[in-house]
Formats: structure tokens, C-alpha cells, sequence
């Protein structure tokens, strides 16, 4: 089946099987592997990417679901003249990240959730990311840097 879809504002077509996963599209046939696989059963969020500006979990989407939708990546988080997005940058100084595995999905997830959210305080924070793991830093400087990009994103 043909696919068409715009990826971190850029239109790509692919000929794809029926069953092929969203997040399989996105690392192999665009090489764009900032977007992990962790589990495959819909469980740790590593996986996590915008359809829509909403965050889904691809390993769980088909990518002809994502036919004709608006998607991004990690990739396309950084501006255009490579400075970090405020959530990447507060991720990096509030030490959000260790191996750094689940981190595109946590900052894509952060994403949608600040972007839904008016005002995020520490619970609302730990809520929106219980579909997301991290097996390193014990969550708590996740929660601070999301935090700090929300009140830098006037969220
Ligand atoms: S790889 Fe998708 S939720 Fe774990
Ligand atoms: S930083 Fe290692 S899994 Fe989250």
C-alpha cells in the first residue's frame, strides 16, 4: 500500500506492507532511529512520536493509520538552526536523562502534554507520563525538567 505523510515538516511517500508499524516506517524506511523501540507491547513509551501534535505510541500504530497525517519525531524537535526545543534544553540542565533511551519518547510525550495542559504542577506531570518508563533516573528530574519547560513555555 502507498503511504503519504508529512514527517518533521517534510512530505514522504512509501510503498509499505499492510502491516507495517509506524514506528518500523520511521526508523527503517526513513532512517530517522531517534525514535526507540523498547518493548513492542505498548508498555514503555520509548516509542513515543506527535500524530496531529498528539503523542501515540507508533510501535502500536500502523503507519497507513498515519496516512495523510502530520508527524514528528525527536528529529524534528531541534530548530531549524540546530538550537535545542526548551523542552530538550530542560532535559539536559535539569539531568532528566542518564542512557538516554527513553528520552525522545519522554520529551515527545512532554510535547503534547504541556501543550494540553494551562497549568501543570508535579502530579498533573507524573499522570500525563505514566505511559512512559525510565529504568535510570527514578523519574524525579523528568518531572523537574518537564516542569521547567512548561513555565518556559508559558504552560
Ligand atoms: S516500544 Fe512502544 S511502548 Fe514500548
Ligand atoms: S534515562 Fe535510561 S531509561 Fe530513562
Amino acid at each position: 500500500m502507498k503511504v503519504s505523510m508529512t514527517v518533521n515538516g517534510k512530505s514522504v511517500s512509501r510503498d509499505v506492507e499492510p502491516r507495517t508499524l509506524l514506528v518500523h516506517f520511521i526508523r527503517e524506511d526513513l532512517a530517522l532511529t531517534g525514535t526507540n523501540v523498547g518493548c513492542d507491547t505498548s508498555s514503555c513509551g520509548a516509542c513515543t512520536v506527535l500524530i496531529n501534535g498528539e503523542s501515540v505510541k507508533s510501535c502500536t500504530t500502523l503507519a497507513v493509520q498515519a496516512d495523510g497525517a502530520d508527524v514528528m519525531t525527536i528529529e524534528g524537535m531541534a530548530n531549524e538552526d540546530g538550537t535545542l526545543h526548551p523542552i530538550q534544553k530542560a532535559f539536559q540542565e535539569n539531568h532528566g536523562l542518564q542512557c538516554g533511551f527513553c528520552t525522545p519518547g519522554m520529551v515527545m510525550a512532554s510535547y503534547s502534554l504541556i501543550k494540553e495542559n494551562d497549568h501543570l504542577d508535579e502530579k498533573a506531570v507524573r499522570e500525563g507520563l505514566e505511559g512512559n518508563l525510565c529504568r535510570c533516573t527514578g523519574y524525579h528530574n523528568i518531572v523537574k525538567s518537564v516542569l521547567a519547560a512548561a513555565s518556559e513555555m508559558g504552560a
